[in-house]
């Protein structure tokens, strides 16, 4: 491992305390929002937003879609901070700078994350539109040593082992499905298993039908790094991920993905995700 591709307590400690000097919200949750999702940060009360950029120790995102800032705020009474665009693998980034923040926001007192991507489905019978709870991930870069979690463990955030065997919090899930069921919004809601490539391409037919034979739901290029360290470091997770379009798995089908593609469903979609997250944080219970 090179050593620009490590990062020390001290580092998320700076940052979190730089924000502490910048900002009188102290967040309970925080909401990654994924690509064309960043409609959620527009919902916090008394909004205090800082462009990645200005934000020491903060890498640079660099994906059309992802605005690049933290926003701090209230939803529903309940402190929150939104990343409004995430860190991929795909830009170059190392892993402890795609997580980078979330061990930050450990240290500002969160407790539980909710994460939200754009995925495309492999499961026969979703639709595009359609929003899937995540049960569960198979994070395939993990496979081959590519974690987070690899290289020195620092004990101060978690164990060297760490169990991944409830990643995503069951309450947390009954719970959003019964918001959906009041929303009535149940007849496009799914829960399923998001699998993580690494991308940036798109998958091959034959990688297609692979992960469709593995049981995965839907595929992205996400979420599992910072559920990963949350988990690790004893936070909450709830992840929601928008299926924006149908993965091809037929040699005969013309239909190919592009991520404007992904950007129109997922705006299409936004203001529902917005009140589906907005409700759940109002009703999840958070000291
Ligand atoms: Cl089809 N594949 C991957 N890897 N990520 C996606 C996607 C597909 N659609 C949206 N995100």
């Amino acid at each position: 491992m090179h050593k620009k591709d490590m990062v020390s307590y001290g580092d998320y400690q700076r940052t979190a305390e730089w924000i502490l000097s910048h900002t009188k919200h102290q967040p309970k949750v925080a909401i990654i929002c994924g690509s064309g999702l960043g409609l959620l940060a527009d919902g916090l009360q008394n909004p205090d937003s800082f462009p990645y950029s200005d934000i020491p120790g903060f890498p640079e995102s660099t994906v059309p879609g992802h605005a690049g800032r933290l926003v701090f705020g209230e939803l529903k009474g309940k402190t929150c901070v939104c990343m409004q665009g995430r860190f991929h693998m795909y830009e170059g980034h190392p892993l402890c700078k795609v997580t980078f923040p979330v061990r930050v926001f450990k240290l500002l007192g969160v407790e539980t994350l909710i994460v939200t991507n754009a995925a495309g489905s492999l499961a026969d019978s979703y639709n595009t539109g359609d929003i899937m709870i995540i049960r569960d991930h198979i994070n395939i870069p993990g496979f081959s040593s590519i974690s987070p979690l690899c290289g020195p463990n620092d004990e101060r955030f978690g164990p060297r082992f760490p169990a991944m065997s409830s990643a995503y919090d069951k309450d947390l899930y009954r719970l959003a499905l019964e918001i959906c069921k009041s929303l009535g919004i149940s007849h496009f809601v799914r829960e399923g298993v998001y699998c993580m490539v690494g991308g940036p391409n798109f998958e091959t037919i034959a990688e297609a039908r692979l992960l469709h034979k593995l049981g995965v739901d839907a595929v992205g290029m996400s979420t599992a790094p910072e559920v990963l360290v949350a988990n690790h470091c004893g936070m909450r997770v709830f992840g929601l991920s928008l299926i924006t379009n149908r993965v091809v798995k037929d040699y005969e089908d013309k239909e190919a993905v592009n991520h404007e593609g992904v950007l129109g469903v997922s705006n299409m979609r936004s203001q529902t995700l917005q009140m589906l997250v907005t409700e759940l944080v109002g009703l999840m219970d958070v000291n």
